[in-house]
Parts: structure tokens; sequence; C-alpha cells
């Protein structure tokens, strides 16, 4: 599967929403899962984020093991998400800063 990571949060671009062929994206307050359980892995969406939050379950950074789990929670209890938003208006600004774990709004 591949797994939305970190700097996603509070970047919301959802770019990647609009390429994945079978719409496996959920949309949290400030973030987005992928359902590893419908994505095939086709690789569409990583290049797709501004934010290049979206890795490979097998290329994913050590800090960002948890991500795995964080997606396949919390892509269970959002709603789907097909078309690409606007972003928040301070998205530039959080795009690369480090530790924002903690405000990841579930
Ligand atoms: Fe969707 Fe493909 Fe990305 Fe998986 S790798 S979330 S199937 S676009
Ligand atoms: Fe997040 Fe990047 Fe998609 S910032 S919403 S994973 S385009």
């Amino acid at each position: 599967t591949f797994v939305v990571t970190e700097n996603c949060i509070k970047c919301k671009y959802t770019d990647c929403v609009e390429v994945c062929p079978v719409d496996c994206f959920y949309e949290g307050p400030n973030f987005l899962a992928i359902d590893p359980d419908e994505c095939i892995d086709c690789a569409l969406c990583e290049p797709e984020c501004p934010a290049e939050a979206i890795y490979s379950e097998d290329e994913l950074p050590d800090d960002q093991e948890e991500f795995l789990e964080i997606n396949a929670d919390l892509a269970a209890k959002w709603p789907n998400i097909t078309e690409k938003k606007d972003p928040p208006e301070d998205a530039e600004q959080w795009d690369g800063v480090k530790g924002k774990k903690q405000y990841l709004e579930r």
C-alpha cells in the first residue's frame, strides 16, 4: 500500500485524490488517509503531492512508520474524497514543518 505521512498534516493539498483509480482516499479535518485494503499500489498519487507526503509502504522513512497504522485506522472512519478542493489558507506555511503529528485532528 501507499501511505500518507506527516507532512500532509495542515497542508492537505488534495491533488492526490484526483489520480487514484480506485478512489481510496479518506478525508479528515486536516489530513488525508489511504485505505490499505483498497490501494492497488499503482503509485500514481506519489508524484502528485506538492508536499511529498506520500510514500510506498516499502520506502517509508523510519520516523514515519507509525503512519501505516494511522492511515488504516483513519481511512476506516473518515468519508471518501475523490475531488480536489482548496487547501487551507496557511498550507504553504506548514509545508515542511517538523513535528506536525501533534496537530493531527482525528
Ligand atoms: Fe490510489 Fe494508486 Fe495512490 Fe494507491 S498508489 S492510493 S491506488 S493512487
Ligand atoms: Fe496530503 Fe499531499 Fe494529498 S498534502 S492531501 S497527501 S496531495
